[in-house]
């Protein structure tokens, strides 16, 4: 939005600085091209994985899947909070999540499964993993984050480009949103016991989980059996 005092501030530019702003701006767009290609890149990794469970095994593992390419505004302000040199190979090597895709899978062992047939795509290099399931935050925050690599290829080549994937259950996305707008309510200084009645939910969530998987490897198990 241009207001009134960017108005103003525009009118006092002499062309050259407006061009300048303009070369920046078109530079940055271009710096962040590669980014919404990967993500396309993935989903299509993501989509063919989901489609072949579904037809070689009738279930599906995935509940569904989002994606979001990181806003301009929040690049910059995680460069400004982080102190990042302000150059693109920084920027490139130190903010992995500009291109984040999160999977949301029934039970805890598709995540998993998902994670696995995804990492093991030979055009998929493995910067990092955190295993929150194994490894819970203190918060009670579970999911899987893997930071990966895969080649985008642009009319001069390939570039390397980082995504980052969240993978959880249903259970874990429900708590995790709800966390996530607490947080954001209380300007994150959360009240103690909301910050306890949160655990315990997520104590809850990781029970249901349990439970859940218990029934369907019994499903399994029955079915297979006729
Ligand atoms: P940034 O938080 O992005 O700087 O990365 P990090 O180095 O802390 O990585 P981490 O893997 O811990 O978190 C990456 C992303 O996971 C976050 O941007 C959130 O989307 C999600 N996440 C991590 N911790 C929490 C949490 O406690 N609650 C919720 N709701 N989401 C979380
Ligand atoms: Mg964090």
């Amino acid at each position: 939005m241009v207001t009134e005092s960017t108005e103003a501030v525009i009118e006092q530019l002499g062309d050259s600085a407006l061009s300048e702003i303009y070369a920046l701006r078109d530079d940055f767009a271009r710096f962040m091209m590669p980014y919404k290609f990967a993500i396309d890149e993935v989903m299509t990794k993501i989509s063919i994985l989901r489609e072949e469970f579904a037809a070689l095994h009738s279930e599906n593992p995935i509940e569904h899947v989002n994606s979001r390419l990181k806003s301009t505004e929040s690049v910059l302000e995680k460069v400004a909070r982080k102190g990042i040199a302000p150059s693109y190979q920084a920027i490139r090597t130190t903010i992995t999540d500009i291109a984040g895709i999160r999977v949301v899978c029934s039970f805890v062992s598709d995540v998993y499964r998902v994670f696995d047939a995804l990492t093991a795509q030979s055009d998929v290099r493995v910067i990092e993993v955190k295993d929150y399931i194994a490894n819970p935050k203190p918060n009670g925050y579970k999911s899987l984050h893997a930071i990966i690599e895969i080649p985008v290829f642009l009319s001069d080549g390939p570039v390397p480009v980082t995504v980052e994937v969240q993978l959880r259950t249903v259970a874990m996305d429900f708590w995790a949103s709800l966390e996530h707008k607490i947080y954001y309510k209380y300007d994150a200084d959360v009240p103690a016991e909301m910050l306890a009645g949160l655990h315990d939910a997520a104590d809850v969530a990781a029970e249901l989980d349990s439970k859940m998987e218990e029934l369907h490897r019994q499903v399994r198990r029955d079915t297979r059996r006729v």
